[in-house]
């Protein structure tokens, strides 16, 4: 009779292989290696990758048992040279799917396309509203009622790929642009753990 169980070693080889590029405090990083701790989630995130030395998630990421290192993109002359490293050192670690978490570099069309349907990122709008910086003060001065966070693949123009999932919320009268960060940063951390999953099982 055929054995029907997967091994424990059979599931944990079946999870993707998952690398989160970090610039900062790390918290969205953290609510994702929270999630990948349950044996069923499909990611296994495997290495955490900051382009800044002083990224206080990296401390947060070895503290939970994941190998950190930084790229530090002004030791590079180019983002050329900068992405040639950051692509191997993914490679080095056998890293299949690449989540960026507050990283704050611009990737080329070069390492986009090296990672096609790979790599994804975490946006503090609702897109295709408020593409780059300053999403909260925009959505205040816009008057809208409704802001929030999206889950997107990564294509050449910045904040311009495919959505996978959002997550949003009801502007209050009183809200500013803090307040709403740190709101719509609550909804990144249960959104992002569910878009990961999407990403990666298509479902
Ligand atoms: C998040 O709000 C994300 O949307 C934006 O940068 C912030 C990163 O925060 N791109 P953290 O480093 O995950 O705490």
């Amino acid at each position: 009779m055929s054995q029907l169980v997967p091994k424990p070693s059979d599931t944990a080889a079946s999870r993707v292989r998952t690398a989160v590029l970090i610039s900062g405090t790390g918290s969205n990083m953290v609510a994702l290696l929270e999630a990948a701790q349950a044996a069923d989630y499909p990611a296994d995130i495997q290495l955490v990758i900051s382009n800044r030395p002083n990224a206080k998630g990296l401390a947060k990421a070895e503290a939970l048992g994941v190998t950190a290192i930084c790229v530090n993109h002004r030791s590079f002359e180019t983002r050329a040279g900068f992405e040639d490293v950051l692509d191997a050192t993914l490679r080095e670690h056998d890293i299949d799917f690449v989540v960026c978490a507050g990283f704050m570099r611009v990737l080329t069309s070069e390492f986009v396309g090296k990672w096609s349907q790979k790599l994804i990122n975490i946006h503090p709008s609702l897109l295709p509203k408020y593409k780059g910086l300053h999403t909260h003060q925009r959505a205040l001065e816009a008057k809208d009622t409704e802001h929030g966070c999206t889950v997107h693949w990564v294509s050449e123009g910045v904040d311009e790929g495919e959505v996978i999932a959002q997550s949003s919320l009801h502007i209050h009268a009183e809200d500013t642009a803090d307040s709403l960060a740190k709101r719509v940063q609550v909804l990144e951390h249960g959104l992002y753990p569910d878009a990961l999953r999407i990403a990666v099982t298509g479902r």
